[in-house]
């Protein structure tokens, strides 16, 4: 039984054998071919925080898999009335087959997952966004091929979507620059882990010169609201604009995992712009999970 609570819970090839099969399932339910390779099978969903995409593709794609998905919030959930995590991990392990989890800290779905008896996915702590990764990495591949040597640009906050690529970048091989300003870095831990992978610097240009891909998120993430205004003074260097595309290399692609402030972290104009692949990419979230789904549930590991 595995847990997919960081992109490190994967070897390289497990996780390239996931946007193969990501890719595969794409054109599968492009042409109408899908098979239901997870029937009768229930995925408990617990979301502490809001979500749009993270939501929709897991309930569309177990249920287009021949499963059926279940939307936990504290709201309507024991929960929100004090009822431990531990103890719904117990209950949840009696009752369905993998349990995805948004939450605050990466230490309780950790916790979570050391008593469930079922595979526990990471759909967003505050420290990683393993699940986005699958979708960023697939949309590279199915443009672009392999990213491994490629030169990938993080723009702005050191944030959970920065700490996945950098975990990413060690994993894939791929050389990550992060332009972030001092004061907002990605994780210590895992930028040390991740070693010459990447490179931290505070010059967007620098890390955009000759860029294959450019990769930016919101300045203030879920559970940072009421420090919008100051983040925006201090990012107000790191806006993604036309100018800082055009020192990317001739056939760089932009990503945004959504969902996105434009003038704020990204220009209108790249965003919604030739180079952009986010709506892809967010497309991908429902193939590459799919693809996750079929190893933690139906490989032998
Ligand atoms: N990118 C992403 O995870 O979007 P949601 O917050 O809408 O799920
Ligand atoms: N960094 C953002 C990502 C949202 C998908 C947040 O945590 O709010």
């Amino acid at each position: 039984m595995r847990h997919y609570l960081s992109e490190l819970d994967l070897t390289a090839d497990e996780f390239r054998g996931i946007l193969q099969r990501g890719s595969e399932l794409r054109k599968q339910w492009e042409a109408g071919t899908l098979t239901a390779t997870l029937p009768h099978r229930v995925l408990g969903m617990i979301f502490e925080k809001s979500s749009t995409r993270t939501r929709v593709s897991f309930e569309a794609g177990m249920t287009q898999l021949g499963g059926h998905a279940i939307y936990l919030s504290p709201d309507n959930t024991q929960l929100g009335r004090g009822e431990p995590l531990a103890d719904t991990a117990k209950v949840l392990s009696q009752m369905v087959d993998a349990v995805t989890i948004r939450t605050f800290s990466q230490e309780s779905v950790e916790r979570f997952a050391e008593v469930s008896t079922i595979p526990v996915i990471n759909a967003l702590t505050d420290l990683l966004h393993p699940c986005q990764l699958l979708a960023d990495m697939q949309t590279y591949l199915d443009h672009r091929g392999d990213i491994s040597g490629k030169k990938v640009a993080w723009i702005g906050d050191g944030n959970n979507v920065c700490n996945s690529y950098i975990n990413t970048a060690k994993l894939l091989g791929f050389q990550l620059y992060v332009a972030c300003p001092d004061g907002f870095e990605p994780d210590a831990e895992v930028l040390e882990e991740a070693g010459d992978a990447v490179i931290r610097t505070t010059e967007a240009a620098e890390a955009c010169a000759d860029a294959d891909l450019i990769v930016t998120d919101v300045w203030a993430s879920m559970g940072q609201e009421q420090e919008q205004k100051s983040r925006e003074l201090a990012f107000a260097a790191y806006e993604v604009t036309p100018e800082l595309m055009g020192l990317a290399s001739e056939d760089a692609l932009f990503m945004h995992c959504l969902p996105a402030h434009r003038g704020e972290e990204v220009a209108a104009e790249v965003i919604d712009g030739p180079q952009s692949v986010v709506w892809e990419e967010a497309g991908n979230r429902l193939h590459a999970q799919k693809a996750l789904l079929e190893f933690l549930l139906n490989e032998q590991h």
